[in-house]
């Protein structure tokens, strides 16, 4: 495994990290079980991924409780990142909430899920209009003095609330959409998104000396190499089956860039999956990438990567590819 280190983080986190999203269970994401998720993720930390990105809205505690499960034992091994600021009422119908007594039942519940006494990075997972990020933030920095939580790290945020939190709290990291087809989009699932990776976050984080950490970073599976023009038709309750990218008119153009990228891929006989995080890692600023993997055939596969690099040849040619797609990048 190679490991990153940002000033404001004391420990190296793994290139490679494992995101959580796809072990919600079968009725989020398809051909999920908890028995090949707890698989995944013992490998995992057995070949030195350490870090951990999850949220409580996936599968609505569920991916929480399946990771508390699988790392038992193994606690010091690993650097656990959840999130707040998602909530869910008894319909399972999701919004947004910042306010601190909510944040304080949120973090009660991770640490039951998790089975564990702290969260090493607590990251706001979306920002609520409806509450001062000042409110929020101090809210947050009570948590960290009762040590239920280590670090602080922002998710889906503006650079203009970013700075007005960090002049409230110590922020640590970005987390935000960032993948070789994705670099600064407009929007995910719908929501609009406030933020520009690679013109503004990118610059931000190396400043500022914080983590950058990118999600879906296979581009919720494209970027594998495993989809072809029918795969858009997911089940309805698979998570992805709500992205437009996917699912849309939007999804032949991605698809078709997707395939000639492919097309590399096979020439120079290294998976799609790898040449994806490869193209992430090339930039300094990427601190651990959040990949999914939902089995180890798919695990082993990302963590291929890790033992080959981008040249520049390579990284010019994909770089040309993809320019000249038309898609906005
Ligand atoms: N902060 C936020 O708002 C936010 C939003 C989204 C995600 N995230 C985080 O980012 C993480 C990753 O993003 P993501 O889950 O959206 O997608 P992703 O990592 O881009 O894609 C993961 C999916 O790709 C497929 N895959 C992975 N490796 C593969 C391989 N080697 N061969 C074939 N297929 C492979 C698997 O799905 P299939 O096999 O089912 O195709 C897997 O679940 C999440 O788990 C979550 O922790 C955060």
């Amino acid at each position: 495994m190679r490991y990153r280190k940002v000033k404001k983080i004391e420990e190296k986190l793994s290139a490679l990290g494992y995101g959580c999203w796809g072990i919600s269970g079968p009725s989020f994401w398809d051909g999920t079980t908890d028995d090949d998720s707890i698989k995944t993720i013992r490998k995992a930390v057995s070949e030195g991924i350490n870090f951990f990105d999850v949220a409580p809205v996936y599968g609505f505690g569920h991916a929480e409780e399946v990771l508390g499960k699988a790392v038992k034992g193994m606690r010091n091994d690993i650097f656990i990142a959840t999130k707040c600021g998602l909530v869910w009422d008894q319909q399972n119908r999701i919004s947004n909430c910042l306010e601190p007594e909510s944040i304080r039942r949120e973090i009660e519940a991770s640490l039951r899920r998790l089975q564990t006494d702290r969260v090493d990075l607590y990251q706001l997972h979306w920002p609520d209009p409806r509450v001062d990020i000042e409110k929020t933030m101090d809210a947050v920095n009570d948590l960290k003095k009762a040590g239920m939580i280590r670090y602080i790290g922002l998710s889906n945020f503006s650079l203009a609330l970013a700075e007005r939190a960090m002049k409230v709290s110590d922020i640590v990291s970005m987390q935000g959409l960032y993948n070789m087809l994705e670099r600064n989009p407009k929007s995910y699932h719908n929501i609009p998104l406030e933020y520009a990776v690679e013109k503004e976050v990118l610059p931000f984080v190396k400043r500022n000396e914080m983590a950058f950490f990118p999600y879906s970073p296979l581009f919720q599976g494209l970027l594998t190499g495993t989809f072809d023009l029918e795969r858009k038709n997911f089940s309805s309750s698979d998570v992805r089956s709500a992205n437009p990218k996917l699912s849309g008119p939007d999804f032949e153009k991605y698809y078709s860039v997707a395939k000639e990228l492919k097309a590399i891929s096979e020439e120079i006989g290294k998976p799609l999956s790898q040449i994806a995080i490869n193209w992430l890692l090339h930039h300094e600023e990427v601190t651990s990438i959040i990949a999914g993997a939902q089995n180890i055939a798919q695990l082993e596969q990302n963590l291929g990567a890790v033992e080959w690099e981008i040249d520049d040849g390579l990284y010019g040619r994909i770089e040309t590819l993809i320019k000249n797609s038309g898609i906005d990048l």
